[in-house]
């Protein structure tokens, strides 16, 4: 019989493992006991960037989602009970009905490092990027909230930034090209060793020009919080 995500993780990893109930409100802060801000990361692959943000800035609740159980001990490995307090992985793929369970307007923050690029055409629909969940990031975004973005895969970066120009709840943020305390993640790593350098995007929850519009009409102004 296969064995659970869980049965690999210590008990020194279950202080980071959130396990939230399977239906119902998903209330982000309820791990950590504090009101600080929080920003999440999907995807977090082997756990660098959630690590080394988390130290950056100690006074955010840094909650990541990693879909994939195998993932989770490599990230608990780089964490440490002391330091990284303000930190919790959940096993989830996160999609539109999870993101829902959250509390409208609640995270400052969201970064999306190097997500799956599903090269093939036939696979585009699975792409994480592009309408659908743009829609609920928005709803789950605090006025001016940002969303930090990357990419190697040049046709996923174009992708990327027609989805996000599409879509009327952000604006885009100048990138500096190399800020000095980016963090470099397994892969983004491993591709530019491949000779693939990253596409880095950055977009903020802007005001919606026009409450008549799509979005607004779908979620209303009031849980948009921007408008
Ligand atoms: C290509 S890896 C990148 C990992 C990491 N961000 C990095 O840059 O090294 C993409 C990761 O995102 C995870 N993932 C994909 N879609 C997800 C989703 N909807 N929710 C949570 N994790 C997801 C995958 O399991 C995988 O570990």
């Amino acid at each position: 019989m296969a064995r659970r995500y869980t049965d690999e993780l210590t008990q020194r990893d279950r202080f980071f493992f959130w396990e939230p109930p399977a239906e119902g409100p998903l209330d982000l802060s309820a791990p950590f006991g504090n009101d600080h801000p929080i920003h999440i990361e999907i995807g977090c692959g082997r756990g660098e960037f959630i690590a080394a943000k988390a130290l950056q800035l100690p006074h955010v609740n840094f909650v990541g989602f990693e879909g994939k159980g195998k993932r989770l001990s490599a990230i608990m490995a780089k964490l440490d009970t002391e330091r990284h307090a303000n930190v919790r992985i959940t096993r989830i793929f996160l999609d539109e009905k999870t993101v829902k369970r959250m509390p409208p307007a609640s995270v400052e923050c969201i970064y999306i490092l190097h997500p799956d690029p599903w090269p093939k055409r036939r696979h585009h629909g699975r792409r994480l990027i592009q309408r659908p969940i743009l829609d609920v990031l928005a709803w789950l975004l605090a006025p001016g909230g940002e969303v930090i973005v990357s990419t190697d895969h040049r046709e996923y970066a174009e992708w990327i930034q027609r989805e996000f120009a599409a879509h009327e709840a952000y604006e885009p943020l100048p990138v500096a090209p190399e800020p000095k305390n980016r963090i470099v993640t397994y892969f983004e790593n491993k591709k530019r060793q491949e000779g693939f350098e990253p596409t880095h995007m950055h977009y903020k929850k802007g005001r919606c020009p026009d409450p008549r519009q799509t979005f607004c009409k779908k979620f209303g102004s009031k849980t948009f919080g921007g408008c």
